[in-house]
């Protein structure tokens, strides 16, 4: 495949940016988007031109570092997938592909394709997590009985990777997916209990303090998402942060 890439370039967070052309051949279908992009960058070096900076790491679906724009689309014009599993066979011989980093203030471009996301890593540090210590003595999982239901509702709210596409997809930049599925996967569970109150408010007032937007329920997220992680979480969070705002007031 021959393809025309328009790229985002931006030397820094200061600098205005904006698009580039590089042009690729011989791109095989089966390859992985990524791996065009090291053929691109490749070429870009052999030519004596700065590579473009894009952030990866796992290169299969896990790490939720592969954060692109792509013709419009957070990770690509395939579904459930990230932009290491997306395939160059979901384009067309000479097309043009446009390539853009996310665009949210709260995860502002550190270079060309790669933006900060650290304001996920705040989120989860103001309370995504269970203080259980788990050193020594951990009694086996099954000693403590959980219904099947909340078990599964837990798992699938446990398989968001942080990746950014809900924000980068949302008109208003909202963060309500990625912090609903983190809230959602321990108030499902009964060891998420002991903090659920004190968790939602914090990761909650984090998320505000980051300056991500409002939900207004379009959905964009849930349709972007690599993970398939459900607006109904949202739906919990909002429950589980009323009743912990209720009793703080009481
Ligand atoms: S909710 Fe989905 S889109 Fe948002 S960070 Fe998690 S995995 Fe990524
Ligand atoms: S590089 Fe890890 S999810 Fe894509």
């Amino acid at each position: 495949m021959d393809l025309t890439l328009k790229v985002w370039r931006q030397k820094n967070r200061e600098d205005k940016g904006g698009l580039a052309t590089y042009k690729v051949a011989g791109i095989s279908e089966h390859a992985s988007f990524l791996e065009m992009l090291d053929v691109m960058n490749e070429q870009l070096i052999m030519e004596g031109t700065e590579p473009v900076a894009f952030d990866h790491d796992c290169r299969e679906g896990i790490c939720g570092t592969c954060s692109l724009y792509i013709n419009g689309e957070a990770h690509g014009p395939d579904r459930k997938v990230t932009t290491c599993q997306l395939h160059m066979r979901m384009f067309k011989d000479g097309e043009t592909i446009y390539i853009e980093p996310w665009r949210s203030a709260a995860m502002p471009v550190i270079k060309d394709l790669i933006v900060d996301r650290s304001s996920f890593e705040r989120i989860q540090q103001s309370g995504g997590f269970v203080s259980v210590n788990t050193s020594g003595n951990t009694q086996d999982a099954n000693a403590l009985p959980i219904p099947k239901m909340n078990a599964d509702k837990a798992f699938d709210a446990a398989a968001c990777i942080g990746c950014g596409a809900c924000v980068a997809t949302c008109k208003n930049s909202s963060a309500m997916l990625f912090v609903a599925a983190k809230v959602s996967q321990f108030a499902y569970l009964p060891q998420g209990q002991v903090e659920a109150k004190q968790r939602v408010l914090n990761m909650v007032e984090q998320m505000d303090k980051e300056g991500f937007g409002n939900c207004t329920n379009t959905g964009a997220c849930e349709v972007e998402c690599p993970k398939s992680i459900s607006i109904e979480y949202i739906a919990k969070m909002n429950r589980e942060f009323l009743s912990a705002s209720c009793s703080s007031e009481s």
